[in-house]
């Protein structure tokens, strides 16, 4: 399973594409099945329909958990950084985890969960998000996860498009120095939601909460009626695991299914090559529970390679822009795993919250969500890694499961900006805008896969058309990932963003179409136009041009303020345009399509060559729009 040297890399890859079965069923032999797999692989990207290890039994948790008791019951498996540094921290151990699994585990079929169930998660930071997501897996229950940045009514449109029975959550979460409501904001979310009969709430902030009776129940109560003793349910491989929401260039997000074999092997096969990960590592992995990222490589790849993951509940620059350094140093950090938004913008602060921090302990640094600029990679490079650490700038997505090209750490030789080469099992290509393959090297295009990796999606939950239309539809007999990419003259990987109307915020995937649908809920709105432009810190900037009922000059701030306001309350935060300009009319083609390209390139700043305009219903648009740019 293991590969240590770029010889190896380079057999493994051979056998990989030659033998993908025979490749596959050697690293699947590392886990703990209660029935083997009777056919490896079935598969057509038509459909699609793929099956890893069809027929095979099991429980990922006793992956996760049950086979570390005898290897390494008091080792730590999480180890808790909190959002006050003034506060402990905490660990738990391979044995107190399995054990505080099984006992929420009971939890959750004292209330009513059974396999196949929809469970939603929406909490903080907090090692029981782990224990939440495990525990779901124990009883065969399908977690989906919700970002905690996310607003009442998208944890409805996702628990509805789910039919989740229940909810588990905390009376609130802190972020720096600010306290959020989260069980309030999971009422308000409920309002719409007949399928959920259960919340279980987690104290933490001690924020007061309204608990429902006959609804809601207190996690800490429920604990304490049960033992730790719980069986974990016998799985088909190719049973759900968990549905995980992500944008695409349509208005609504799509649940991503992953299911529970294919997901393992990956997940841990992925987690221990790209970062070389040895007996005694420290890893801690920046990102959320609530995107892909924490979920293969805070939760599932660290735990079931029996390693030590950090959970962290604070944000880089509170109490200062030093906090990342500090959990390094305090708690020893041997891989840190973050994105190119967060090393920017602490670019920012200079080296002094550097000063004083031990950082000695780093042996691997990763990168993660987009594209990495030369500049910060260097940095990193330089400032954090001392020029002693790999930097593994890794590209995937949430419907990947898991990194499908990035360098290996300290074998595959690094260069800025280059996710580099494949891992065993990965085949991509690029392709022209009609399909063609383009070969050879020194090319660029559109970024497909052409075989399965265990990893890979399996649907979109409740509708498996829009998973073929999305994903396998643009290019017939491929998967499609959306992103453009360049090959370079070796043949290294470098993914330059995505090709269709899907943005790249600080890391987190939005979409045009649903920052659209958000601002046209605003009173006085006619409609929108959603695009993307460079920005310094967040690699993306979101811009919308709006077209108003009447004349807003008098109140523009006023407007904008509550079209922000708008997008928090619809989507979340994070989706908040950076930037709004109100327009009079949109550069529309005779067919009504809005010609994007035009509005990027104003908010892109770039108005010398605009293009061809002959095309447009009323070329003048161009022009008054040209003035107005904010
Ligand atoms: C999109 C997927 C799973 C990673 C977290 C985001 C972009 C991701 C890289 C990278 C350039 C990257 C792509 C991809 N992306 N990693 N190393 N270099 N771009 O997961 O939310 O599903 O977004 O993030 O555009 O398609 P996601």
């Amino acid at each position: 399973m293991r590969i240590r040297t770029f010889a190896e890399y380079q057999l493994a890859y051979e056998q990989s594409v030659n033998d993908p079965e025979a490749f596959w069923a050697e690293v699947a032999q590392n886990f703990h099945w209660r029935k083997p797999w009777t056919k490896t692989l079935q598969w057509n990207f038509e459909e699609p329909n793929i099956k890893w290890f069809s027929g095979g039994k099991l429980n990922i948790t006793e992956n996760v958990l049950d086979r570390h008791l005898t290897t390494r019951p008091n080792q730590p498996a999480i180890i808790w950084e909190p959002n006050d540094p003034a506060e402990p921290s905490v660990t738990l151990t391979y044995k107190m985890l399995h054990d505080y699994v099984c006992r929420f585990a009971n939890v959750l079929k004292r209330n009513g969960v059974r396999k196949g169930d929809r469970v939603c998660i929406y909490m903080p930071m907090v090692p029981e998000l782990a224990v939440a997501v495990l525990a779901c897996a124990r009883v065969g229950a399908i977690h989906s996860v919700v970002f905690g940045g996310f607003s009442a009514q998208s944890i409805a449109d996702r628990i509805n498009d789910a039919a989740c029975s229940v909810v588990i959550t905390s009376d609130g979460a802190v972020r720096g120095n600010k306290t959020i409501p989260m069980k309030d904001t999971v009422d308000d979310a409920l309002i719409g939601c007949p399928t959920v009969q259960r919340v279980i709430v987690m104290t933490h902030t001690r924020t007061p909460v309204a608990m429902r009776k006959g609804r809601d129940v207190w996690w800490e109560t429920e604990m304490k009626q049960v033992t730790s003793d719980c069986p974990a349910e016998e799985m088909d491989a190719e049973d759900p695991l968990f549905i995980l929401y992500t944008s695409g260039s349509t208005g609504k997000p799509k649940g991503v299914v992953h299911t529970c074999g294919g997901y393992m092997v990956y997940a841990q096969y992925s987690f221990e090559n790209v970062f070389q990960v040895e007996p005694g590592d420290i890893h801690f992995c920046t990102a959320d529970v609530g995107w892909i990222t924490g979920h293969s490589y805070i939760v599932y790849g660290p735990l079931l390679a029996g390693s030590t993951s950090v959970i962290f509940e604070g944000i880089p620059t509170w109490p200062d822009a030093g906090r990342f350094w500090d959990v390094v140093d305090r708690h020893k950090v041997t891989i840190l795993y973050t994105a190119p938004t967060a090393i920017r913008s602490l670019m920012g602060f200079g080296l002094d919250p550097l000063k004083n921090k031990d950082l000695r302990s780093l042996r691997v640094l990763g990168s993660v969500g987009e594209p990495i600029n030369e500049e910060a990679w260097h940095w990193y490079d330089e400032n954090v890694g001392k020029h002693k650490c790999p930097i593994v700038d890794t590209w995937w997505q949430t419907e990947t499961g898991g990194i499908l090209i990035s360098p290996l750490a300290g074998i595959t030789k690094t260069k800025p900006t280059f996710a580099t080469l494949p891992l065993p099992g990965v085949q991509p290509l690029l392709v022209d805008e009609a399909g063609k393959e383009i070969e050879g090297n020194g090319v660029s295009g559109n970024l497909c896969i052409r075989f399965p990796w265990p990893g890979i999606l399996r649907t979109t939950w409740g509708d498996h058309e829009r998973c073929r239309q999305t994903y396998f539809s643009t290019y017939p007999g491929l998967y499609f990932t959306g992103d453009g990419c360049l090959r370079d003259e070796d043949g290294y990987y470098r993914i330059t963003g995505r090709v269709d109307d899907v943005l790249n915020v600080s890391g987190h995937r939005i979409g045009t179409a649903e920052v659209e649908n958000a601002i046209n809920m605003h009173t006085g709105v006619v409609e929108s136009a959603v695009v993307g432009y460079p920005h310094d810190i967040k690699g993306q900037g979101i811009y919308a041009y709006v077209i108003t009922e009447s004349d807003t000059a008098h109140e523009a701030d006023l407007m904008r303020r509550d079209i922000l306001a708008t997008v928090s309350r619809v989507i979340g935060p994070i989706a908040k345009p950076d930037k709004i300009q109100f327009v009079s009319g949109l550069p529309k083609t005779r067919s009504g399509k809005i010609m994007r390209r035009i509005l990027r390139k104003i908010a892109e700043g770039d108005t010398s060559n605009m293009g061809d305009t002959s095309t447009l219903l009323d070329p003048a648009v161009v022009d008054a729009i040209k003035a107005g740019a904010v």
